[in-house]
C-alpha cells in the first residue's frame, strides 16, 4: 500500500518511565499538535512508559502467567491511550484508538496473528489509528507483551510503507558516546552490547530490542529511522523523510 506512513512514539517521550502512570502533558500536547501537521495516510503506536511496564514487571507477566497483570497492565496502557487520544483530537486530528489486545495473539512473545484489516480502513477513511504497546495473549506462555515496536514492524511487513519512524527520548542509536547515521545488521558485531540502557522500568529490551526488531525488518526490505522526539520538530522531519538519527537501512 503506497503513501502509509508508521510512526511509533516512545513511552520515554511521553512519561516519565521511572515515576508510576505519570504523563508529560506538555510533551503529549506538543507531540500532537505536531502529528495533527503531518496529513493522512498514518498510522501512530504509542509505548508504554511508565503506564505498562512497572505492572508487567509488578505482576512478573513475562514469566508467569497472571489473570490480574493482564487485566491491570492492559488498563493502564489504555489509560495513557485515552491521554494521546484526546490530545490529538484537541489539535483536530481524527484518531481512533486500537488495543493490540483484542486483535493479536502471540506464540513466545512474537506475534502470531494479528488482525490489521480495521486498521487499514481506517487509514483509508482518513482516520489516524492510534495502536500501542499492550499485554496479549500468548498460546505458549498464557500472556506476554507485545511492544510498539513489534507492532510497528509487523504492521511495516504487511503495509510496506513509505515511511517507518521511531521517536525516541535519544537522538538514535548511540555507539561510544556517539550517534551512528546508519545502521546495517553487519555493523551489529562492532557495536556489541554497548547501546546504553534505558531509563526506568522496561520490560521490552530497551534500545537493544528496538534495534533487533528494526534490523528484522530492514531484512525483509523496509527501512526506518530512529529519531529523538523529544526535540521538536523531528516528527516532521522523520516523516517527510528526513534521515534525522539512525537510519536502520533495508537490503536494496
Ligand atoms: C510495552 O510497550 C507495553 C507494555 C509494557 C504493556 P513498549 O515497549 O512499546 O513501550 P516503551 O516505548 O518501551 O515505553
Amino acid at each position: 500500500m503506497t503513501g502509509i506512513k508508521i510512526l511509533k512514539i516512545g513511552g520515554s517521550v511521553l512519561t516519565d518511565k521511572a515515576r508510576l502512570e505519570s504523563a508529560r502533558f506538555e510533551v503529549v500536547e506538543r507531540i500532537a499538535a505536531e502529528i495533527a501537521g503531518a496529513g493522512e495516510g498514518l498510522i501512530l503506536v504509542h509505548g508504554a512508559g511508565s503506564f505498562g511496564h512497572i505492572h508487567a514487571k509488578n505482576f512478573g507477566l513475562v514469566e508467569m502467567f497472571s489473570p490480574e497483570g493482564v487485566l491491570q497492565t492492559h488498563r493502564s496502557v489504555v489509560r495513557l491511550n485515552d491521554l494521546v487520544v484526546e490530545s490529538l483530537t484537541g489539535a483536530g486530528s481524527n484518531p481512533v484508538p486500537v488495543h493490540p489486545l483484542s486483535s493479536t495473539i502471540l506464540k513466545d512473545g512474537r506475534i502470531d496473528l494479528m488482525e490489521i484489516g480495521p486498521v487499514v480502513e481506517m487509514v483509508n477513511r482518513g482516520l489516524l489509528p492510534v495502536l500501542h504497546g499492550d499485554v496479549a495473549m500468548d498460546r505458549v506462555k498464557g500472556a506476554g507483551i507485545v511492544s510498539g515496536d513489534q507492532l510497528v514492524s509487523h504492521l511495516a511487513r504487511a503495509l510496506k510503507p513509505e515511511i517507518v519512524g521511531l521517536g525516541t527520548a535519544v537522538d538514535g542509536v548511540i555507539h561510544n558516546g556517539e550517534l551512528l547515521a546508519e545502521v546495517r545488521r553487519s555493523d551489529l558485531s562492532k557495536i556489541g552490547s554497548d547501546l546504553g540502557p534505558s531509563a526506568g522500568v522496561d520490560v521490552t529490551g530497551g534500545m537493544r530490542g528496538k534495534l533487533q526488531e528494526l534490523l528484522d525488518l530492514a531484512d525483509d526490505g523496509v527501512s526506518s529511522t530512529i529519531f529523538n522526539a523529544e526535540k521538536p520538530g523531528m516528527i516532521e522531519r522523520a516523516l517527510r523523510g528526513e534521515r534525522a538519527g539512525t537510519f536502520v537501512e533495508g537490503r536494496a
